[in-house]
């Protein structure tokens, strides 16, 4: 980790900030990544949440921690249809959290306390736009995608203008996009919703909210993504600050909403250098019966060691893992390891890990990347399927799984990136990135400078 801990803790900036994640791993994660960052630069920190999937207020002793109501119903919560979650929140999340918000700012007020910046909000989070607004409090995004799947995002509008929906199977879907180099139609974001309708508005909306912005800040790095940083200079005009990746600051374990597995570290222990493959398909994916057959008949006939996160949920229609044939992993001797929850990055960095089967989460990429790990790309819906293009055809360090999910398939994919040559070359090209990746929140490079640029611009207000 950078040496941005308490213990060098910058002079008090005397400020407050209040943050205000959206409730899902992938963005808890990155926005209290972010608050430990400019806490450690002298910022006090107040985090606004909600009840629903609250992170743990006790990891963090020195934010202040309050939480709205969300008035999620129990069905509600659990719904496995995304959009719906979402568009439910946005709903309910609106006048709770303008109260919280206007009761900080008086109460700093009244009281004197430290004055407060500004509002950091997940982008997503568009209805703070006009609470922001009405209270005259600047409001800078955390946008915890990486910035080329933004500007698809941006580009959907037009997209559909021009008759590219829905997009199906009488669509040459290999076609190049030609508005969105490498995208072929297939990589296009889709998610599985009966409220497509809603999606598509509530991608416009976030994209317009962020537009209107004071602000955008990126868990993402200049040398990764700089065609894009300077295509959405183009197109936002709006100060913004790319200052990953967060974890190399701070370890995302403190905010998990799942315990990790610790066993399955001391298991990896045990294994040869670079001999295991680490299968994780994120927080929010969810296969059917028989892609998880797949999957583990894959990961068993390809003979190479694995663990394998199988998160309660994973599988639909299942608790956990009791669809599998009886005696499969006794049948595997040893050789393959199932947990519910694992602590991802000691995994990617721990020196057995050789390759990473991926939903390509924008976080479970970058920590892959980080640690110079190269990957099976397996998008499961949205942004996925850009960042699985721009891993495997811009980075070149990863193979995208691009046939139907079969375990022959699956065997051959994981025999290419962990025993072929193939796999030795993109694991060379894994390290020259991770080199890079390494060097850029150091001092004077651009993600610490574009930190120095963002502390300095929330200090102007
Ligand atoms: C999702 C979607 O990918 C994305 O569309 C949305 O924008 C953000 O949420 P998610 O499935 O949560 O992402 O994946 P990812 O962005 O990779 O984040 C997962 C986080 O959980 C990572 O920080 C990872 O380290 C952590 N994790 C994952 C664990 O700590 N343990 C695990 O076993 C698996």
């Amino acid at each position: 980790m950078e040496n941005l801990g308490e213990s060098h803790m910058q002079q008090k900036k005397g400020r407050r900030l209040i943050l205000f994640p959206l409730p899902f791993q992938g963005h808890i994660n990155p926005m209290l990544q972010l608050a430990n960052i400019l806490y450690s630069k002298g910022f006090s920190i107040t985090i606004i949440h909600t009840k629903f999937n609250s992170p743990n207020p006790s990891n963090y002793p020195h934010f202040t921690f309050c939480s709205i109501q969300d008035g999620l119903s129990e069905t509600e919560a659990s719904t496995t249809d995304f959009v719906a979650l979402i568009s439910v929140l946005h709903v309910k999340c609106a006048a709770p959290f303008q109260d919280c918000l206007a009761k900080l700012l008086s109460n700093a007020e009244e009281k004197e306390e430290e004055p407060i910046a500004c509002l950091i909000t997940d982008a997503s989070w568009f209805f703070t736009h006009d609470v922001a607004e009405s209270l005259k409090l600047p409001r800078i995004v955390l946008r915890s995608l990486s910035v080329s799947s933004s500007l698809v995002y941006a580009a959907l509008p037009v997209l559909s203008q021009k008759g590219y929906f829905p997009i199906q199977d009488s669509h040459d879907l290999e076609a190049p996009v030609p508005e969105l180099p490498p995208l072929r139609m297939k990589d296009i974001p889709v998610i599985e919703t009966l409220y497509q309708e809603t999606l598509h508005q509530f991608a416009a909306e976030a994209i317009n909210q962020m537009k209107a912005s004071s602000g955008c800040i990126w868990n993402s790095v200049q040398e990764l993504e700089q065609d894009s940083l300077a295509k959405f200079h183009r197109e936002f005009p709006i100060p913004s600050f790319p200052i990953g990746p967060f974890h190399k600051y701070y370890p995302a374990s403190a905010s998990s909403l799942l315990s990790q597995d610790r066993i399955c570290i001391s298991r990896l222990d045990k294994q040869a250098p670079k001999s295991v493959i680490y299968v994780s398909f994120g927080s929010i994916a969810a296969i059917d019966e028989t892609k998880f057959l797949e999957v583990a008949w894959g990961l068993a006939n390809s003979k190479v060691p694995f663990l394998w996160v199988v998160r309660p949920g994973l599988v639909r229609g299942a608790e956990w893992i009791e669809l599998l044939p009886r005696g499969f992993l006794e049948m595997l001797d040893g050789r393959g390891h199932i947990v519910k929850w694992a602590p991802q990055q000691e995994v990617l960095a721990h020196p057995a890990t050789g390759a990473f089967w991926t939903h390509c989460g924008w976080n479970s990429t970058l920590e892959s990347m980080c640690e110079g790990v190269p990957m099976i790309c397996q998008p499961c819906h949205g942004e996925q399927m850009v960042i699985a293009r721009y891993v495997s055809d811009v980075w070149k360090v990863g193979l995208h799984l691009e046939r139907k999910l079969e375990r022959g398939e699956v065997e051959r994919a994981i025999r290419r990136v962990m025993v072929d040559a193939e796999g030795r070359e993109m694991r060379n090209r894994a390290a020259i990135l991770k080199e890079k990746l390494d060097l850029c929140t150091k001092q004077g490079s651009s993600s610490y400078q574009s930190l120095e640029n963002l502390i300095s611009y929330i200090l102007s207000y």
